[in-house]
C-alpha cells in the first residue's frame, strides 16, 4: 500500500517553540524522528523548552525575535551553516491583545502586527531562500479563527489573523514554482496561556463554550494532525490554503 503521508524531510523549524502550541508542534516534530530548531525570545524559557524536550529527540534552539530583520536572517544563516537544510518552517510565534480601539495606540497595534504579520514574514523570507536553492519546503503558518470571524476586543489580533491568510494565498503563487507549499493551520479555542483569562472567568468560558459546536475548548493534540497533513506527503498538491481546526466554531 502507499504512504501516503510519508514524511520526506528532515529539518524542522517552529518559531515561538519554547511555549505553548509551539512547544506542542515541536514535540509532535520530533516524535516524526526529525530534528527540530526552535527559537523564542526568553533565554531561560529557550534553555527549559530545550531541557524538556532533549527526550523526544534532536532539538535546537536560539533566542531569536522574530521581529528582528537582523536577528532572523543570522538565524537562518546559523542554521544552514549548522544543519545544512530546512524543509519546514512552521510560523507559530504570536501574542495577542484584548483592548477597544480607544484604549489601544499605535505602539500596541504595532507590536501585535510585528510579531504576528511581519515576523511571518520576515521568516518566511529568509527561510524561502533557502528552500527556493533545495527547490523542496512547506511552511506552514499560524492563522486563528479571528482571522475570518471579527472578535471583541480584538481589533489588531484580528486584523493580524487575517493578513495571514492572505499572505499564505499570495506566499502560495509566488513559490509553487520553486516547489514550495505555503498553508496555514486557523485553530480555534484551544486551551493554552494564551487564553488562561478567559478559561478562568466562568460566565466567558460560558459563553464561548456554547460557541463551539463540538462543545469545549481543544487541546494542542487536536492540531498535530493537521500539522502531521500538512508537512506530509499526503498534502503535496495543496497550497495557499487555510485549515480550520476550531471545533466548528466559524460556521457559527
Ligand atoms: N491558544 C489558542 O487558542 C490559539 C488560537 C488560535 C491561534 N493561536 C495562535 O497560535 C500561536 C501560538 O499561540 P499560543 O497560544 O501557544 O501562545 P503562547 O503565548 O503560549 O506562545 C507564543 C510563543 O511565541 C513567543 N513569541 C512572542 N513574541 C515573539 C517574538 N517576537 N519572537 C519570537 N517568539 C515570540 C512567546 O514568547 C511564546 O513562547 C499564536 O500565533 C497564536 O496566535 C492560538
Amino acid at each position: 500500500m502507499n504512504d501516503y503521508f510519508r514524511i520526506n524531510g528532515t529539518t524542522a523549524v517552529v518559531t515561538g517553540g519554547a511555549n505553548g502550541l509551539g512547544y506542542e508542534y515541536a514535540k509532535a516534530l520530533l516524535k516524526q524522528n526529525l530534528k527540530v530548531i526552535i527559537c523564542d525570545i526568553n533565554e531561560n524559557e529557550v534553555q527549559l523548552a530545550i531541557g524538556n524536550l532533549k527526550e523526544f529527540g534532536h532539538i535546537f534552539g536560539d533566542v531569536v525575535n522574530v521581529t528582528s530583520e537582523f536577528e532572523v536572517s543570522n538565524w537562518v544563516k546559523k542554521i544552514v551553516i549548522e544543519h545544512g537544510r530546512v524543509d519546514y518552517l512552521v510560523n507559530n510565534a504570536g501574542v495577542v491583545q484584548r483592548k477597544t480601539i480607544a484604549e489601544m495606540d499605535g505602539t500596541e497595534w504595532d507590536r501585535v502586527m510585528d510579531v504576528n504579520v511581519k515576523g511571518t514574514f520576515l521568516c518566511s523570507k529568509y527561510f524561502a531562500e533557502e528552500m527556493v536553492n533545495q527547490r523542496s519546503g512547506k511552511i506552514i503558518n499560524v492563522s486563528s479563527i479571528a482571522g475570518r470571524k471579527a472578535m471583541d476586543l480584538r481589533l489588531a489580533y484580528c486584523t493580524s489573523k487575517a493578513s495571514i491568510e492572505h499572505f499564505t494565498r499570495t506566499l502560495a503563487r509566488e513559490l509553487g514554482a520553486s516547489n514550495i507549499r505555503v498553508n496555514a493551520i486557523a485553530p480555534g479555542y484551544i486551551s493554552t496561556r494564551m487564553n488562561e483569562d478567559m478559561r478562568n472567568d466562568p460566565i466567558i468560558y460560558g459563553d464561548v463554550v456554547n460557541s463551539i459546536p463540538l462543545g469545549d475548548f481543544g487541546s494542542s493534540d487536536d492540531l498535530i494532525g493537521t500539522l502531521l497533513f500538512l508537512i506530509s506527503s499526503a498534502s503535496d498538491y495543496i497550497t495557499g490554503q487555510t485549515i480550520f481546526v476550531d471545533g466548528g466554531v466559524i460556521t457559527a
